[in-house]
């Protein structure tokens, strides 16, 4: 039996997004709260690295991942929180997790045929493997519970293929099959321009996402722009069917305000949109402004940041490094 522990992460790839902040942190500062679970999150900056990054850049975008977890209320006293590049055992695992998994499974990776697009030969080779690096972050602790977004469901089906693999080529019962958490309504927010792709601080155009940093008056504009149908918002869930990017919009707001599309929609049901942007907008606005706030003050103090960071790689090295040295001694290292 393991400890119930939760690990996840974020790459500092460029300015968060509200599906960031839906997505992942908000559920992160809840799990934080559950007494049930010992919680460990992590800027992912050597996955970041899988696709070019400035230097200056990266270590810019590090603390304002870590600035925002610790202002949406990711609290270092509860949670363990630090940067991968601290903690070497990530490195590690993730080669000997590189010799476990299959080119095969690797092939089926959805995420890798997205971003490389059909020019395959030329990115790099740590883009090809990052899930065997992500599931070397998991297993590094034991984590049990790993909170994402629906766009990583499959990369943690994979953890638990090279957990299972590393278990039975051993003959242990050392790596537990971890399960991913995806609840709450807005697990997957699109992006604003084009229903069918999610929202990323990667995508094309800055319109199409909500950051978390944005101001008020940049909220609002990018939600009276977002692409919609022209019908009225409809009385209940299944008036959203076929229509993605009414969808979004509705589960954006039950995001925002912890409810149901459901709920949403017994109080906007047959409304325009006309009124339904402005409230969307002032609900972002209303729990984003707070939260950007607190980063801002938080990024003109790193050292106070780097401080936290560098406490939390210490706390999550002493889970790690235990559980590295026997996977070393398992494999006849
Ligand atoms: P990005 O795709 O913005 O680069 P990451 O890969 O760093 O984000 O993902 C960090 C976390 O945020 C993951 O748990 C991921 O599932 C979640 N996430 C990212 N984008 C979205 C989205 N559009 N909707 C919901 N969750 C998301
Ligand atoms: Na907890």
């Amino acid at each position: 039996t393991f400890t119930p522990r939760v690990f996840s992460g974020i790459k500092p790839s460029g300015g968060l997004t509200l599906g960031n902040y839906l997505g992942a942190i908000k559920r992160w500062v809840e799990m934080q709260e559950d007494p049930t679970y010992e919680t460990i999150y992590c800027v992912v900056d050597m996955h970041a690295v899988t696709v070019w990054q400035d230097p200056a850049d990266l270590s810019r975008a590090t603390r304002e991942v870590a600035a925002a977890m610790l202002a949406s209320g990711i609290d270092p006293t509860k949670s363990i929180l630090f940067n991968q590049a601290r903690v070497p055992g990530h490195a590690e695992l993730g080669w000997l997790f590189s010799c476990v998994a299959r080119v095969g499974w690797m092939n089926r990776m959805t995420q890798f045929k997205d971003k490389a697009g059909k020019n395959t030969e030329k990115v790099s080779l740590g883009l090809y493997a990052y899930p065997a690096l992500m599931a070397a972050d998991i297993l590094l602790y034991h984590a049990t519970h790993v909170p994402v977004g629906e766009d990583q469901k499959q990369h943690v089906e994979l953890t638990r293929d090279i957990a299972a693999k590393f278990n039975h080529d051993y003959g242990v019962d050392f790596f537990p099959m971890t399960e991913p958490v995806i609840e709450g309504p807005a697990m997957r927010v699109m992006n604003l321009r084009d229903g069918s792709k999610k929202m990323s601080k990667s995508g094309e155009s800055d319109m199409e996402r909500i950051n978390m940093l944005d101001d008020a008056d940049t909220i609002a504009k990018k939600f009276k722009k977002a692409r919609t149908d022209p019908a009225a918002l409809p009385t209940d869930i299944e008036g959203l069917k076929d229509r993605p990017e009414a969808k979004n919009l509705i589960d954006i707001y039950a995001g925002l305000s912890e409810c149901d599309a459901a709920d949403v929609l017994r109080d906007f049901g047959g409304e325009g949109w006309g009124k339904f942007k402005p409230a969307l907008a002032e609900l972002a606005v209303e729990k984003l402004a707070p939260v950007s706030a607190e980063m801002k003050r938080l990024l003109d103090a790193p050292d106070e940041l780097d401080a936290i960071m560098k406490q939390g790689a210490e706390r999550a090295s002493e889970i790690a490094e235990p559980i590295l040295s026997r996977t070393f001694e398992i494999m006849g290292f």
